[in-house]
């Protein structure tokens, strides 16, 4: 399973110092060789070095650097040796007002370089109730190489974002299941995953992992869910 765990606008440097700290310290027992954790804290707190997770970038601007005043370039996130990128989430989509056209800017940089790359789809309450997402998130993955080896794929419905209401597992798997047709990137669902619900969510069909938001601001209740998930790990700060 993968667990990943989006810090958003949360987080100093030194409080991601010891967040990061204690997930080094939880996770010193080992994780099953089967799970991966990431962690996308904001860019200011990156750690200059981690071991027992990969650090992830939340947003970067498509360019090495150069004049894009208030953006992060590719120089940037490779000081802290950063090859692994979200792209695409609802957030910027809708409050930063990235549109489509950037966003499969940002997903060719971030794949001319190799990055791994976690692309989010999802659709909007709208959609939801006019049973029209999977035409939604159709829609947002045009023009973006669903066969890049180094993709993720993370399926996160903008009305299941921090609203505590967590897709149904009928409709995660059905929308897991259309992604399935389109790619073989491991698959990720995302919106209100907790320590209630995240191995249910991680029992179903074609569920390669969760993109956790809330419940993974907290290292220890980041690390429970990882307890929860990952069968090796035990040892818990
Ligand atoms: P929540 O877990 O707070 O719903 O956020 C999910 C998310 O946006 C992860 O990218």
């Amino acid at each position: 399973m993968i667990l990943a765990a989006n810090l958003k606008c949360n987080h100093t440097r030194a409080s991601f110092e010891q967040y990061a700290k204690a997930l080094e310290e939880g996770l010193a027992g080992g994780i099953s060789r089967e799970d991966e954790i990431l962690v996308f804290p904001p860019a200011s707190a990156f750690c200059a070095r981690v071991k027992n997770f990969t650090q992830g970038a939340q947003n970067f601007y498509p360019a090495a650097h150069g004049s894009f005043t208030g953006e992060i370039g590719g120089d940037m996130l490779a000081e802290f040796d950063v090859k692994t990128v979200l792209i695409g989430h609802s957030e910027r989509r809708a409050i930063l007002g990235e549109s489509a056209e950037l966003i499969r800017e940002k997903f060719s940089f971030a794949a001319a370089r190799g990055w791994r790359i976690v692309f989010c789809v999802g659709e909007d309450e709208a959609a939801f109730a006019q049973n029209c997402s999977e035409e939604f998130v159709a829609a947002q993955l045009e023009g973006i190489d669903l066969k890049y080896r180094n993709l993720i794929l993370a399926y996160e419905p903008v009305w299941a974002i921090g609203t505590g209401r967590s897709a149904q597992c009928e409709q995660i798997e059905k929308m897991l299941r259309s992604l399935r047709t389109k790619s073989s990137a491991p698959l990720l669902y995302g919106g209100s995953v907790n320590a209630e619900n995240i191995a249910k969510i991680c029992a179903i069909k074609g569920c390669d992992g969760v993109l956790v938001g809330t419940a993974s601001w907290d290292a220890s209740k980041f690390l429970e869910l990882i307890r929860v998930v990952s069968h090796r790990y035990t040892s818990l700060p």
